[in-house]
């Protein structure tokens, strides 16, 4: 098996690559850690190429993550909360998620386990919603979204706790299966939520559910279905939209004008 984890934190001996080794160790994988702050990963230029069927224009690291992740047979998102968010380069590879079209049915076979680090329990964040929504994004076979404690590099081997979810990861890596945290969304495992007419919704997956966090209606958002519909209607839907009502909204921009 080869695992492969993206890490978006510099720290060498850091939590994220110590806790990628450990479970490639307990898994007896190859491990590939894909350090994103070492590479080059541009913003999005919004032009829509990747959408119908252009090789990107952007000369950056960002094909080349993609194909390591088709490569691979397992992914960890291994990285910490930075200011209760994800890193920065995180978001900077989700924001060219549009580029996936083409991986995304085999990226639906790869077993994929979140692990985000935070080193204060009451400033956890949001970063493991980011961590997941780039995970369902990719299409990734999401196993568990497991949020750790540990703030010191190496802190996570000295709590028991921590180990346990480590082993948790690699025997769900191992074996199959899935798991969910009791507080986590039913659906997606998604961690936070939102309030909606006196309901739950969770961002993520858009799934409406109830405050013991029972199913409502659960969306189809990250499925097959759901993919094509986004890909092939709504997205390019939009770039014919635009060319259509280019001159329209052109002149509605010379309101800023003179
Ligand atoms: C710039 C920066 C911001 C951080 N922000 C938070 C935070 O908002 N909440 C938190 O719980 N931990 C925060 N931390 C702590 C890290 O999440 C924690 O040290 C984690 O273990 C780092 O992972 P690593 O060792 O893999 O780099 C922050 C650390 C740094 C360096």
């Amino acid at each position: 098996m080869k695992l492969l984890a993206i890490v978006g934190t510099e720290r060498k001996i850091g939590n994220s690559i110590l806790a990628a080794k450990y479970i490639s160790k307990q898994l007896g994988s190859d491990l590939e850690i894909l350090r994103l702050t070492k590479m080059d990963i541009q913003p999005c230029k919004a032009c829509y190429a990747c959408l119908f069927g252009e090789e990107c224009k952007i000369e950056d690291d960002v094909n080349d993550i993609l194909k390591k992740i088709d490569e691979s047979d397992a992914i960890l998102i291994a990285s910490p909360v930075y200011i209760l968010d994800a890193t920065s380069k995180i978001k900077a590879l989700m924001d060219r998620g549009f580029m996936v079209l083409p991986y995304l049915e085999s990226y639906s076979k790869k077993s994929c386990i979140i692990l985000t680090f935070h080193g204060f329990k009451d400033m956890v964040g949001w970063a493991s919603a980011t961590h997941l929504t780039l995970a369902r994004f990719f299409g990734f076979n999401v196993l568990a979204n497991l949020e750790v404690n540990a703030a010191l590099p190496a802190e996570i081997f000295v709590k028991e706790e921590n180990l346990k979810k480590l082993d948790l990861a690699a025997r769900l890596l191992k074996e199959g299966g899935r798991h969910r945290e009791p507080d986590q969304c039913p659906v997606c495992f998604g961690t936070i939520f939102r309030i909606e007419n006196g309901n739950l919704v969770c961002p993520v997956c858009n799934s409406t559910l109830d405050f013991q966090l029972n199913v409502i209606e659960a969306s189809n958002r990250f499925t097959a279905e759901w993919f094509v519909k986004h890909f092939g209607e709504e997205l390019r839907g939009l770039k014919e939209k635009f060319i259509a009502e280019r001159e329209k909204l052109m002149e509605a921009a010379k309101i800023v004008e003179s």
